[in-house]
């Protein structure tokens, strides 16, 4: 008997020719990154599960309520990760990074796992491209990860992305904003929803990000965070604006946005489309500050400052705006004959080490259905092969999107196809 699975609720399959956006999204993004000095890290899906919960924060909903949570065979409980910043620090504590690099740029990508109701733009295991940078308190640097992210949207052509930009204080200011929060939540404790009466007095900023609207409505009212910044702070998030200005950075301020994790202090920041495509789910990055985290979790005392793009919401974009790299191959290899089967498959072969994209369709068939595939294919170019060809050595290239044939030696097809990709 045989049975029939399906792959996970929230999980997306990403298949040709979808992925050609993929693609074209890395490459422009590992372009970026490298042209800022950013390098790449690879950390694990799974870490341990206590250092989410430092990290992100107990009172989050990512850590509360999403993260996909399990014992190992030795009973240790770890987690998938549900974001890449908690790993990357790990790691740069594990390694001591800081001793070889004061100053370290740091860029990932990859999957994160977060138990969310789904819906467009919003999954279970979803792609994150991020970048963090450790060793540097100036506002510049705050400047220079934001300058990163806007150059690498430019450099995708999405146009339409706002940057919010908000600082959330440190550990001078933040407690008596905190206090003053907190007590003017209290004094509308009966307005807010069970979750958010729930956790006022542990974690009053986390009632800023509720979507609840009756939540919504009493924070629309709340104190705001950026009045009551100390000296500190202020001169740091006024540094950060004229950076942004000079570098012709767009922004808004959102004295509102909390960020759903605990682990920002000063600036943070988000990156929104209004696109229809993505509905509610619009944020396509965020980041920000997080200077004491490096330390907390047992590290030395180094500021870091980064963000993460959802790539699933910019390919989503991406394919509403059209854009896609061209894929196709240069060349569809056609047989004629059965006889010329054995040629035109050492021919794909040798254009194929040669560097050439080719594509042959190895079931045979007939001539006509063979058209079919190269025309689906959307090879450039398509080559007959049969008795004729074999005899005399010679055969057509033939423009499939219109255009003149040439006549080639097949000894020579390799030169055609690199002189017109020239
Ligand atoms: P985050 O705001 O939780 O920040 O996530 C960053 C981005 O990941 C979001 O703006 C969104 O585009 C995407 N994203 C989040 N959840 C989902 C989901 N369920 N489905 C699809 N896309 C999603 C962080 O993760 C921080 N680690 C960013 C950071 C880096 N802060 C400092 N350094």
């Amino acid at each position: 008997m045989s049975q029939r699975f399906s792959g996970v609720k929230g999980m997306n399959d990403l298949l040709p020719p979808d992925i050609a956006v993929w693609h074209f999204l890395e490459a422009r993004a590992r372009e970026t990154f490298r042209r800022f000095g950013y390098q790449e890290v690879r950390t694990p899906v799974v870490e341990d599960t206590a250092l989410f919960r430092r990290s992100v924060g107990e009172e989050t909903d990512i850590v509360g309520k999403e993260m996909y949570t399990f014992a190992d065979r030795a009973g240790r409980s770890l987690s998938l990760r549900p974001e890449n910043t908690a790993g990357a620090v790990r790691a740069y504590i594990e390694h001591s990074i800081h001793v070889r690099e004061p100053l370290t740029r740091w860029y990932y990508l990859g999957p994160m796992f977060r138990y969310e109701r789904m819906k467009t733009g919003r999954y279970r295991q979803f792609w994150q491209m991020g970048v963090e940078a450790f060793g540097s308190a100036a506002p510049a640097q705050d400047a220079e990860v934001i300058d990163l992210g806007l150059q690498l949207l430019d450099a995708l052509q999405l146009r339409g992305v706002k940057l919010e930009l908000n600082s959330l204080g440190d550990a001078t200011c933040r407690p008596d904003y905190l206090e003053a929060l907190t007590a003017y939540l209290q004094a509308h404790r009966s307005e807010l929803c069970a979750d958010c009466q729930a956790r006022l007095d542990r974690s009053p900023l986390r009632v800023l990000d509720c979507k609840n609207p009756g939540c919504q409505a009493v924070v629309a009212g709340a104190p705001l965070v950026t009045d009551a910044l100390c000296d500190a702070c202020r001169d740091h998030f006024d540094a950060v604006r004229r950076a942004l200005d000079a570098l012709r950075a767009p922004y808004v301020l959102n004295p509102r946005m909390a960020r759903g994790l605990d682990y920002y202090t000063r600036t943070t920041f988000e990156f929104l489309a209004d696109a229809e495509a993505l509905g509610t789910a619009n944020a396509v990055g965020g980041g920000g500050r997080y200077d004491p985290l490096v330390k907390e979790l047992g590290g030395p005392d180094v500021p870091a400052v980064g963000w993460a793009m959802g790539m699933d919401r910019i390919a989503l974009l991406l394919a509403e705006s059209g854009r896609q790299e061209g894929s196709g191959p240069e060349l569809f290899v056609a047989v004629a004959d059965a006889a010329a089967a054995e040629r035109a498959l050492r021919l794909a072969s040798e254009l194929r080490r040669a560097g050439h994209a080719v594509d042959i369709d190895t079931r045979g068939g007939s001539l006509k259905s063979q058209m079919k595939r190269a025309d689906k294919s959307g090879a450039a170019l398509v080559l007959v092969l049969g008795e004729r060809e074999l005899q005399s050595g010679e055969a057509e290239l033939r423009p499939l999107q219109g255009g003149e044939p040439t006549r080639v030696l097949l000894d020579a097809v390799g030169e055609a196809l690199a002189a017109r990709a020239r």
